[in-house]
């Protein structure tokens, strides 16, 4: 897995997905499914993208008890996504019961990462809504050596926490990171760079919503992505 930009396909139907892809031509853009196609679709979603060559990043966030997060994964590694996730705060045990369950009986699954602090979470909202009161920072930096130790293969986090990161779990450790604007009005997004700046910061992975799906034209805000963020 090289460096790329993944399109969150934040839709509520499937229609509406395949139409926005068709858009793309004969483009395979890596993809996300997230909570609203994927509560609406099912898994039908995830097989109709893969039958057209997309890979896919399903963003279900899972976070619950470990038994039952193990169960959940057992059931997602019969889908053939190539990324998926859950979040930190479910503890290592979650994670490491999550990496058991999305095993197959093969070896093989589906590369895992934990969600940091989501990027609309900002340094005020954590103290008061989740009374966490080390520096934003540190807590997802914390997370992120949590993860590794766990066994997943990186995180989702802000670009601005990518190089951090790096330097903290090491440079095979994924950062995978939402809150990519290229420019200010950041919708309900706090933690924010540039594609160009996520590059710089060394984020491997960026996850672009509306600055594509809801642009003029969605191949040409992606393409200048790619070539800001890929090069
Ligand atoms: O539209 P926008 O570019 O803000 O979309 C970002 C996408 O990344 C959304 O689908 C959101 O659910 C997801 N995401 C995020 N922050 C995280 C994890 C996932 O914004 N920490």
């Amino acid at each position: 897995m090289g460096k790329d930009v993944i399109v969150a396909c934040d839709f509520a139907t499937a229609d509406e997905t395949m139409a926005f892809l068709d858009r793309f031509g004969g483009e395979r853009p890596f993809v996300k499914i997230g909570m609203e196609l994927y509560y609406a679709e099912g898994p039908e979603i995830v097989r109709a993208l893969k039958r057209r060559g997309h890979r896919i990043f399903l963003d279900l966030k899972l976070h619950d008890i470990p038994n039952t997060v193990k169960k959940a994964m057992r059931v997602l590694s019969g889908l053939d996504v190539d990324l998926c996730n859950l979040h930190a705060a479910g503890t290592a045990a979650m994670m490491e019961a999550a990496l058991e369950g999305l095993t197959r009986p093969d070896g093989t699954r589906p590369l895992l990462i934990a969600v940091t602090q989501l990027t609309s979470t900002d340094q005020e909202a954590m103290e008061r809504d989740l009374l966490i009161r080390e520096p934003l920072e540190s807590v997802v930096l914390h997370y992120a050596q949590t993860a590794r130790r766990a066994g997943l293969d990186g995180v989702v986090c802000s670009p601005l926490e990518a190089e951090r990161v790096h330097a903290a779990c090491g440079k095979e450790f994924l950062t995978v990171t939402p809150g990519v604007r290229f420019a200010a009005g950041q919708d309900d997004q706090k933690r924010v760079t540039t594609p160009a700046r996520a590059r710089e910061l060394g984020s491997d992975y960026i996850v672009v919503g509306r600055p594509i799906t809801a642009a003029e034209d969605p191949v040409a805000a992606y393409r200048r992505c790619v070539s800001d963020f890929v090069g």
